[in-house]
């Protein structure tokens, strides 16, 4: 049974921590992958990298509500392409928003839950997405490259 684990929060140095590869395709990974799925749609974000979780490891769940869900582990990126800039928020630094420039096209190499090598393109919302999501395995917040801090309207 996949459970909702505690999202970490900003201040914690474990978001700060470059991310360790995964090695063991085995079932506690399976099990952190199907936990990070449950916490991402219960807190009705669109992605979420196991750093946020607590756990050190290169492994990102994404679902922009366009390509569906998806699971990363390992990704690296091969290539960028173009510039956009638009406002990200982040499960773990509920305090604000931000204007972020990001690649408006990218490619990507991961791995699977079972260590299958696979190839993506991204493009635009998605592409930010996995953007920022990568970007936690290197232990960077969008806090770290917006240009404009953005209010949330209530
Ligand atoms: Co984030």
């Amino acid at each position: 049974m996949a459970q909702v684990r505690q999202i970490v929060l900003e201040g914690d140095p474990v978001l700060r921590r470059q991310a360790a590869e995964v090695r063991r395709f085995n079932p506690v990974l399976h099990k952190l992958l199907d936990d990070m799925k449950y916490t991402m749609y219960d807190a009705g974000g669109v992605g979420l990298a196991a750093p946020q979780v607590g756990i050190s490891k290169r492994a990102i769940v994404v679902d922009d509500r366009e390509n569906g869900f998806l699971e990363l582990v390992n990704p690296l990126v091969t290539f960028r392409q173009g510039e956009e800039e638009d406002v990200e928020y982040c499960l773990s630094v509920p305090r604000c928003g931000g204007l972020v420039k990001r690649a408006a096209k990218i490619g990507l190499t991961y791995q699977d839950r079972f260590g299958e090598k696979h190839d993506l393109e991204a493009e635009d919302f998605f592409a930010r997405v996995l953007q920022h999501e990568i970007d936690h395995l290197f232990g960077r917040l969008f806090v770290d490259i917006m240009t404009e801090e953005v209010k949330d309207e209530a």
